[in-house]
């Protein structure tokens, strides 16, 4: 959360700066703002979107060659003019901007206002900027120096960057616990929170790591830890299109995400899922199957959707492998004491691999000596690489901050993992394996079938749009999916929707349902199907209005549903990957049909690199 870019180089910066800060408005969205040297230090920031900012900024001296740019996801303060980043040093010598959280604020503050400082913002950010500064008065030394002094009583999570009125080349950049990626051009420099501000001018990165500073000019690239030891600058070649990161025709980014599934799902499988001759090749499975294999207990860790495809691998792994598993908060398990020993394999699920609580919960699980296979989607991000092994989703840059197609690719990737796991195991016979295999390699075709024609789906959230709460119930593997399909409606439409295990609803969620209550069931053909549609009839004898995502050719759950949303049938195993389809659907109209913004919801930002 929050999005920072960085340039230093012959272009003007405003320009590149800000088309980068559109790039990164899905990490937080609540003011902006940018930093340029020219002769002077100038400060332009506004509460709202980036497009706000600009237009503020319409007939003013934007010239400059160095810039910082900002666009927040509010922690420390409201969102507002003077909490906006980038914040100027009580001296007016610096400006910084930072995404992240110090911790120990308070106290350093403490300190700085009973030296006579006083400060125009909530902000932890500014508190930072003015340690430093003081720092480097007091200590007569470099802005480099008095960072990295500051760095070592800062606790807390930081990616900054930092420019000085008498420095017109020079950013200083410094990391720990949230992203940071620099491009490396001919003569410039771009820095940003991830590569899509970056894609359009190099292919040449470089990820810094936690505890590194870079010193950032035109010319020049120098990485150091904080001991100020010179660390080699790891470059690699980006693999992302332009294409990918742009709206293309859609109207929003997450229909565009929607539709992309049958093409993401299949690079998911491409190359792994080899039908014809029986095999399903993943080299950080294949490498470390012994581990997997021999596993005495699985942990699903991870936060949000990415916890629902943990759930979902739940069902696949205990059916399959005959492992038992666990599926933990992220947030949860890295603060109390979980018992995790030698011998336990931890699978971490996320898009972004950024996630704060998931990244420390992996460096806790790792301490304890746990095997850490990482699921991600963003290439070369942090729990890509603190990970032992893992597999990457392959489902390209997902821009709206509503997760989709990301989902149904960990969902792929969990599935694969499951089937190669449970194979060499012994625990599913190969009649088995390769029939799941098959109906894997049938979903790509399948979703293009349910995303061929939306209408029906259109007109059902249109026709519900205004109810204040709603029920989603599923059982067995589409448990999760129905609490995937309520987290969708909440986000996108600010609709109360609870998920549920569909028998548990009688254990109190029942007294809620009344004449007014969609209730949303997710009723595929499956093994649990009869004992589904006797909980449809208990909705249905309350007078609830229910709504089924059921398989084609179900003329049962037709009589006893108000609408329908159809999918194709499949083995229930690999069912989530088509049932959580029309849901996505759903929300987005619902959101849609209110008017509301669905690729930025109100308060939400992707990403989420606080705790
Ligand atoms: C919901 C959503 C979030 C994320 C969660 C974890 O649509 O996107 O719930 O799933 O913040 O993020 P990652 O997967 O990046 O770790």
């Amino acid at each position: 959360m929050c999005g920072i870019v960085g340039y230093t180089g012959p272009r003007q910066a405003y320009p590149v700066v800000v088309k980068g800060l559109k790039r990164l408005e899905y990490r937080g969205y609540d003011s902006a703002g940018v930093a340029l040297v020219n002769g002077d230090l100038k400060v332009f920031k506004k509460k709202g979107k980036v497009a706000d900012l600009e237009e503020n900024n319409v007939g003013k001296d934007l010239n400059g060659h160095i810039g910082i740019g900002h666009t927040r996801w509010a922690t420390h303060g409201e969102p507002s003019d003077r909490n906006a980043h980038p914040h100027q040093s009580q001296s007016g010598e610096l400006a910084m901007i930072h995404n992240g959280i110090i911790e120990n604020y308070a106290q350093i503050k403490q300190e700085l206002l009973s030296k006579g400082y006083t400060f125009k913002s909530d902000t932890d950010t500014e508190v930072l900027l003015n340690f430093i500064d003081d720092i480097k008065k007091n200590n007569n030394c470099s802005v480099e120096e008095a960072l990295r002094i500051a760095l070592k009583r800062v606790v807390g999570a930081y990616c900054i960057l930092l420019i000085s009125k008498d420095d017109p080349e020079t950013i200083i950049a410094a990391r720990k616990g949230s992203p940071l990626v620099i491009g490396i051009g001919k003569g410039e420099h771009f820095l940003a929170s991830d590569a899509s501000p970056i894609i359009e001018y190099t292919k040449e990165v470089v990820y810094v790591n936690d505890y590194e500073i870079a010193i950032v000019r035109p010319d020049e690239l120098i990485l150091k830890n904080l001991g100020n030891e010179k660390q080699t600058p790891y470059i690699t070649k980006l693999d992302m299109e332009l294409a990918k990161i742009e709206k293309g025709g859609y109207e929003h980014f997450m229909l565009k995400e929607i539709h992309e599934q049958p093409e993401t799902i299949h690079d998911c499988l491409r190359g792994r899922l080899q039908v014809e001759t029986g095999e399903i090749k993943m080299g950080g499975i294949q490498n470390h199957i012994d581990a997997l294999v021999n596993a005495d207990r699985i942990l699903m860790v991870a936060c949000g959707t990415s916890w629902h495809a943990g759930l979902i691998a739940e069902y696949v792994f205990e059916e399959l492998c005959r492992i038992p598993v666990e599926v933990e908060y992220a947030s949860e398990f890295r603060y109390r004491n979980p018992v995790v020993k030698k011998g336990d394999v931890i699978i971490a699920i996320s898009q972004s691999g950024e996630t704060a609580d998931t990244l420390v919960a992996l460096e806790k699980a790792k301490e304890q000596g746990a095997f850490i296979f990482g699921v991600v989607n963003v290439v070369g991000s942090s729990i890509a690489r603190i990970s032992h092994a893992g597999a990457y989703t392959h489902a390209g840059p997902e821009i709206g901050v509503a997760s989709t197609k990301a989902f149904t690719g960990q969902l792929a990737v969990l599935m694969m993992m499951a089937l190669k796991i449970g194979y060499a195991k012994g625990t599913i016979s190969k009649e088995r394996y390769l029939h799941l295999m098959n109906e894997l390699d049938a979903v790509p075709d399948k979703v293009k079938q349910i995303l061929a024609d939306t209408s029906n789906i259109e007109r059902i959230a249109n026709k519900y749009k205004d109810a204040t709460d709603a029920l989603f119930l599923g059982r067995g593997y589409n448990f999760p999916v129905a609490l995937e399909g309520a987290l969708k409606l909440k986000e996108i439409s600010y609709i109360h929707a609870e998920g549920y295990p569909a028998a548990e609803m009688k254990h109190g969620p029942i007294a809620l349902v009344d004449e007014n209550l969609p209730v949303v069931f997710v009723a595929t053909k499956d093994s649990y199907y009869e004992k589904i549609i006797s909980n449809v009839q208990e909705i249905k004898a309350r007078k609830g209005r229910v709504v089924a995502v059921a398989s084609e050719g179900d003329n049962v759950i037709t009589t006893m549903s108000e609408d329908v949303m159809f999918v194709p049938e499949c083995d229930e195993v690999i069912a989530p990957l088509l049932s959580t389809i029309p849901l996505q659907l759903l929300s987005y109209y619902v959101g849609v049909a209110k008017g509301y913004n669905v690729d930025m919801p109100r308060n939400l930002a992707k990403s989420v690199t606080v705790e």
